[in-house]
């Protein structure tokens, strides 16, 4: 049997307006962790997309004075110029509304109620329109938010009144169930702090019924129930099930069995709910077993600066105005974006988002340490080996260059162990204690002052060939995060090999006399005015 596929996620984002850093910062996650697999030679499928239904979707679009089909053309257009930009490399992209999409979705709805899975009756309680949530007010109570005006426990914006005939999926007959299977999977949701507010969840009583299906009188901008005429499907319970529809789970069983389960769903806190109750419900009374269960991942939130990033607060920030502008003038704006994302907080918690922060990170990490690394890297080689990369002593290496050795190739080993707890800062943070490591080296071996001994001629080569090497290896390393920049250090240093896990890279992995590139441009031009 072929080994299976890994599966990454992402939520499929509302197209009620344009993407901001929050839904960059799903993206660029998911896509560093598949980038990572890849490298490492194995098979991963990444898909993300957008949520094209639901009232929020419609109200946008009446806002914009548009049809909802017209107007979410229109909109997702900018989410996939945008992974364009920041180097997403999804193996496919799902839109609610598409055909193959729809005809999943019905098929999974008759087949649920074909199976007596589903039940008719009369909801009442509250929708939060922003969040697209039902609120029961037995939860409203339990979270001391049913006054006059109840709000939302998500998001704290207004709640409205709800009274609906409809279909409905049993949640509280399948507490027990979903009690017992998050007790004996601790990894079911990380971090352990999303674990355990899940545990929290569940000491409540679920509330009854989660409605599936929303009458067309309040909102008819969705997918039609087949079996109920005057119905669309609920926006969440169209959009969740995209992760078994694209996989095949209707209509293609040996495609799925190779991708199913995800082996993380990429999510932020807000939607924890969403993927962490209603989601493996959902897919336990399709009838999957508990093996069958997908993996989550619910990352933080960025504040901007110490406010929450909205629209009645007017900061939400658009990644084009960083990487386009804030960043204009940075040859690899996108990956410095990214790097910035995924360093600047543990994956997980929150982190507080400014342009200063950005820069910091800019000058300090990029530009002082890496870029001057393989800046100085291959100007000397440049400059006292005619361009081309040195031999190693015969003997190897010297004492003092072990620990750098050293260090640099446990560098897999730093990233598989970080990535697979999907800590992304750690994995970087251990890279770039390498890369000052190395500059520490270059410093302490002043190859300049070896440059002017000629009888010290071998013990030069050695300095550079090592320093050449842990380039390498760092490129390598950083490929996930940073793809563009590690592949103009691979061009820079006229090749890169891949990255190899086990045994460790290969040391040394250049080839001696293999000439570098002529030009080599500065990667990381410093930010002027930003204090260090
Ligand atoms: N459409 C639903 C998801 C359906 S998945 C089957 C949705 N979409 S969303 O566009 O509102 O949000 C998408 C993602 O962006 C969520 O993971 C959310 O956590 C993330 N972010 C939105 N604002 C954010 C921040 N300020 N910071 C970090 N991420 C945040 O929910």
């Amino acid at each position: 049997m072929p080994a299976k596929t890994i599966f990454l996620t992402t939520p499929l984002y509302y197209v009620n307006a344009s993407p901001h850093i929050g839904h960059s910062y799903t993206e660029v996650a998911a896509d560093t962790l598949a980038r990572y697999h890849r490298l490492a030679g194995r098979e991963v499928f990444l898909l993300t997309g957008t949520d094209e239904h639901g009232q929020k979707i419609a109200q946008a679009a009446a806002d914009a004075g548009k049809p909802p089909q017209a107007f979410v053309d229109e909109v997702v257009t900018r989410f996939q110029a945008l992974w364009k930009t920041l180097h997403i490399s999804h193996d496919d992209f799902v839109r609610t509304t598409e055909p193959r999409h729809v005809r999943a979705v019905q098929q999974i709805l008759v087949r649920l109620k074909d199976d007596r899975k589903l039940v008719e009756a009369e909801y009442q309680g509250w929708y939060c329109t922003p969040d697209e949530t039902f609120w029961t007010e037995a939860e409203l109570s339990a979270a001391g938010l049913l006054g006059a005006a109840p709000s939302c426990p998500t998001c704290q914006r207004p709640l409205e009144p709800a009274r609906e005939e409809g279909w409905y999926l049993r949640l509280r007959a399948n507490q027990d169930w979903l009690n017992a299977f998050i007790a004996k999977t601790p990894d079911f949701v990380r971090p352990e702090t999303r674990y355990n507010e899940l545990r929290r969840l569940l000491e409540q009583p679920l509330p009854e019924y989660l409605c599936i299906t929303r009458p067309k009188s309040r909102v008819s901008w969705g997918i039609q129930v087949p079996f109920a005429p005057d119905h669309v499907v609920y926006v969440w319970f169209d959009a969740l099930l995209n992760y078994i529809t694209v996989p095949g789970y209707v209509d293609d069983s040996a495609r799925f069995a190779r991708l199913w389960p995800a082996d993380v769903h990429f999510i932020g806190k807000d939607i924890l709910r969403h993927h962490a109750l209603y989601w493996p419900i959902m897919l336990h009374e399709l009838g999957l077993p508990d093996r069958d269960m997908p993996k989550i991942f619910a990352h933080g939130w960025w504040r901007i600066g110490e406010q929450k990033m909205s629209k009645s607060l007017g900061n939400i920030v658009d990644p084009h105005a960083i990487v386009g502008g804030l960043l204009n003038g940075q040859p690899y704006a996108a990956d410095v974006y990214r790097y910035f994302l995924l360093r600047e907080i543990p994956f997980g918690q929150d982190g507080s988002f400014s342009e200063e922060a950005i820069l910091k990170r800019l000058n300090n990490d990029l530009a002082n340490d890496l870029g001057n690394l393989v800046n100085r890297t291959l100007s000397m080689i440049g400059r006292y080996c005619a361009g081309r990369i040195p031999a190693m002593a015969p003997v190897g290496c010297a004492v003092e260059d072990e620990p750098l050795r050293a260090a640099a190739v446990r560098l897999p080993d730093t990233l598989a162990a970080a990535l697979a707890d999907v800590q992304f800062s750690a994995a970087l943070a251990g890279i770039m204690e390498v890369v000052s490591l190395a500059n520490q080296y270059i410093e302490a071996q002043a190859p300049w002052q070896l440059a002017k001994q000629p009888e010290m001629r071998p013990r030069l080569e050695t300095v550079l060939r090592v320093c050449a090497e842990v380039v390498r290896i760092v490129a390598l390393a950083l490929t996930p995060c940073m793809p563009t920049v590690a592949a103009a250090i691979g061009q820079q240093l006229g090749g890169l090999d891949r990255l190899t896990l086990t045994p460790a890279p290969s040391w040394p992995g250049l080839e001696t006399g293999q000439p570098i590139a002529t030009e080599h441009p500065v990667l990381f031009p410093r930010a002027e005015g930003i204090p260090a």
